[in-house]
């Protein structure tokens, strides 16, 4: 007898998006300036008919990311970009109907996984004015959930949490034993991070990607760090050969160049900076310090605003709805100030 699985069936997907190429891309959160051309001709120079044909090998990288993260091997596992991380701890750490408790709004795999896996996503919504106090998430740990999400900071809302609240989260979790995957997508974006915890404890991940401010969303790449046992059922999901060689090779030379990474960080500091600043002058409401996105409540109609960016500036950002206080917002990915330049000025000539 034929067989599809119901859950596949009734999942509602937004597959890719197309012809993006063009235009200054601030809506999917990628680098918009992207890696110098110099240093992509410089990787590209090193690849032969070997290094093409051959499979990928995944220990050169996995050591070099390990002696950066202060780790060792096994507590690593590369993916397929950090979404394909999040599904496979998802699909190890939950069973069918299982709880899953995460803040909404926030990246949407989260409640794609749970549903495609038959999960039961319990959400936990910010405030009006887009604070997450840790009670509302404590108060929904029951013992039966299996599974604690957090972003760091969280995509789109800009939150962070103190370490003491994750620390008082993390021991709640241990006490109901509830696996814990802090995702940490936007880790460059901001100092902080809780690596250290998914390195020293069991039953803690976290999850991270190169395709932010490592500007490799193209090619692909992304880890778990965990505790050996934990990374191994990772591991065990995974497709053979999972990880894309050219992704593993520009980011060992991305971690390997002195310098190359602080100087990515400074240049997105500083349009970030002239971005928020412009738009303090203007006097326009935006939300969110971390990461390298920003919400911004326009003067004018929203939807109108994306298409028009789109079409007479070339610019692409998105809005989202039900934003507490603010209501309907763009979300706009922030880079180096010329690119934020370029925005605001279409901005202020249109949102009027
Ligand atoms: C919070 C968060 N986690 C994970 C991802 C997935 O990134 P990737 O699969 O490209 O590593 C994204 C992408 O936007 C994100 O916003």
């Amino acid at each position: 007898m034929y067989y599809l699985d119901s859950n596949i069936e009734n999942l509602n997907r937004i597959f890719d998006q197309h012809k993006r190429q063009g235009y200054l891309r601030l809506d999917l959160n990628e680098n918009p300036g992207g890696l110098p051309e110099e240093f992509i001709r410089e990787t590209l120079a090193e690849v032969d008919q070997e290094f093409v044909s051959q499979y990928p090998e995944t220990l050169e990288f996995t050591t070099v990311l390990a002696d950066y993260l202060g780790t060792d091997i096994t507590h690593l596992c590369l993916t397929n970009g950090s979404a394909e991380a999040i599904r496979y701890i998802i699909q190890a750490y939950t069973a069918p109907g299982g709880k899953i408790v995460g803040v909404v709004p926030t990246y949407a795999m989260f409640e794609v996984y749970s549903k495609m896996y038959g999960r039961n996503f319990i959400p936990v919504e910010y405030t009006e004015d887009l604070q997450m106090p840790i009670e509302n998430i404590l108060a929904k740990m029951t013992d039966d959930v299996q599974l604690l999400i957090l972003v760091v900071p969280n995509n789109p809302v800009g939150n962070l949490y103190t370490d003491e609240e994750v620390e008082t989260l993390l021991a709640e979790a241990k006490k109901k034993e509830i696996t814990v995957l802090i995702d940490e997508a936007y880790h460059y974006f901001c100092p902080k991070t809780y690596i250290k915890y998914a390195l020293e404890n069991e039953h803690v991940f976290v999850t991270r990607t190169f395709s932010k401010l490592f500007s490799l969303a193209g090619a692909r790449l992304g880890y778990a760090a965990g505790w050996p046992q934990g990374i191994e059922m990772v591991q065990k999901l995974c497709t053979p050969h999972n990880v894309n060689a050219f992704a593993m090779k520009f980011a060992q030379k991305i971690i390997t160049t002195d310098g190359m990474i602080e100087g990515m960080i400074k240049l997105q500091k500083e349009g970030r900076e002239y971005l928020v600043n412009s738009l303090d002058e203007h006097g326009y409401a935006h939300h969110g310090n971390e990461g390298n996105f920003i919400f911004i409540k326009p003067k004018t109609d929203p939807a109108t605003l994306v298409d028009r960016m789109k079409e007479e500036k070339g610019i692409l950002i998105k809005t989202y709805s039900g934003i507490g206080s603010l209501g309907t917002v763009l979300r706009v990915s922030t880079g180096e100030k010329q690119y934020m330049e370029r925005f605001t000025e279409a901005l202020y000539e249109l949102d009027k």
